[in-house]
């Protein structure tokens, strides 16, 4: 059987990368799979967080999400700490990935910077727990943005590596699913750069919580070049802001970067940002106004939560059971 599992960390709100590279296909996949979406508060401690922040930020990002069109009834939404299985496998997944295998990872590189030594050990083995994620439920099918296709390949190895190391067919080899024209949304100051919740400029993201006011002030300040719009996709060599902006109104227009092009060849900055203000606006502001009012009722967001991670731990429990017979632990009696 086909399932989805895809994560979130709640270390700040959704931003516009995380809603085209993840939670939108998210929501367009529902029809075709059984899927768990997960609030991952377990990552997120991988680096500080003041605990009121990060119950806030819990919340805040599972409105989003259900504003966005998650379906908490027909599919599973849940907070990661709420499902102790995952921890267990992590562990397990921590005596079987290679310290090879997590040195390769450019995240922890790009996250622990200059200073190394001094990151958690939490961070170092952050793949591990999300291999845990997807393979504690067996997942099939992973859809996330271009930025996550790393860590996937590692779990992909790790599965194989359990399965070839005690010769029995556990787990599947989760495919990665990165899919549309938003699947590497850059900042908004800087093409280069990812769009992130961890920039300290607020200019440089457009998050789901923002009114149509700011959405609009934050893309007509979004930096550019001085010349006008490409004629054709070749034009785009060396401009990664043109290229940013145009791939994100690809994406909020569900159509290609070339399309995108085609249409504004030639245009001036000023006119094209004004488009695409309409069309950020016009398709966030919807979510936001939802989103307002789940968080209104923070009683109702805990209890689609608790609920989610019940039927999570059912769905895992057996899968941890398997594992640890397979792995030669004593069931208790
Ligand atoms: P996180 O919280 O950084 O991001 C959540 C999802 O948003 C995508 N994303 C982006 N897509 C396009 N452009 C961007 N600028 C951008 N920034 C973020 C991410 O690719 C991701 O799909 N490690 C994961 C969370 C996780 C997970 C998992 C995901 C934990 N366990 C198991 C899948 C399966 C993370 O930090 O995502």
């Amino acid at each position: 059987m086909n399932r989805i599992f895809s994560g979130v960390q709640p270390t700040g709100n959704l931003h516009l990368g995380n809603y085209l590279g993840a939670v939108r296909n998210w929501v367009r996949l529902q029809d075709q799979f059984q899927c768990l979406f997960c609030l991952v508060d377990l990552h997120a401690i991988t680096v500080w967080q003041p605990p009121e922040a990060l119950r806030a930020h819990t919340r805040e990002v599972a409105a989003a999400m259900l504003a966005a069109g998650v379906d908490a009834k027909k599919h599973i939404l849940f907070v990661q700490s709420q499902n102790p299985n995952h921890a267990e496998l992590a562990w397990l997944f921590n005596c079987v990935a290679r310290i090879g295998w997590l040195n390769r990872m450019t995240q922890f590189k790009e996250k622990a910077g200059k200073n190394r030594e001094n990151a958690s050990v939490g961070l170092y083995a952050y793949p591990n727990l999300m291999s845990a994620d997807i393979l504690v439920y067996k997942a099939t099918h992973v859809p996330v943005g271009e930025d996550q296709k790393q860590h996937l390949e590692l779990a992909r190895d790790t599965a194989q590596k359990f399965n070839s190391d005690y010769g029995q067919d556990v787990f599947p080899l989760p495919e990665p699913m990165i899919l549309g024209a938003g699947t590497r949304v850059m900042s908004l100051r800087d093409g280069t750069k990812k769009m992130s919740k961890s920039d300290e400029s607020d200019y440089s993201r457009i998050n789901m919580t923002d009114d149509a006011e700011t959405i609009d002030l934050k893309l007509r300040k979004a930096k550019t070049d001085p010349l006008p719009l490409p004629e054709t996709p070749d034009g785009l060599e060396g401009r990664p802001e043109a290229a940013n902006l145009l791939g994100i109104w690809a994406a909020l227009a569900n159509g290609t970067r070339d399309e995108a092009v085609a249409q504004f060849a030639g245009r001036q900055f000023s006119a094209f940002k004004k488009e695409l203000s309409e069309l950020a606006v016009a398709t966030l502001g919807p979510i936001n106004a939802e989103m307002k009012r789940y968080l209104a009722d923070p009683a109702q967001i805990d209890a689609i939560l608790s609920e989610g991670a019940r039927r999570a731990r059912a769905l895992s429990a057996p899968v941890l059971a398997e594992v640890q017979d397979i792995v030669g632990f004593l069931k208790a009696v």
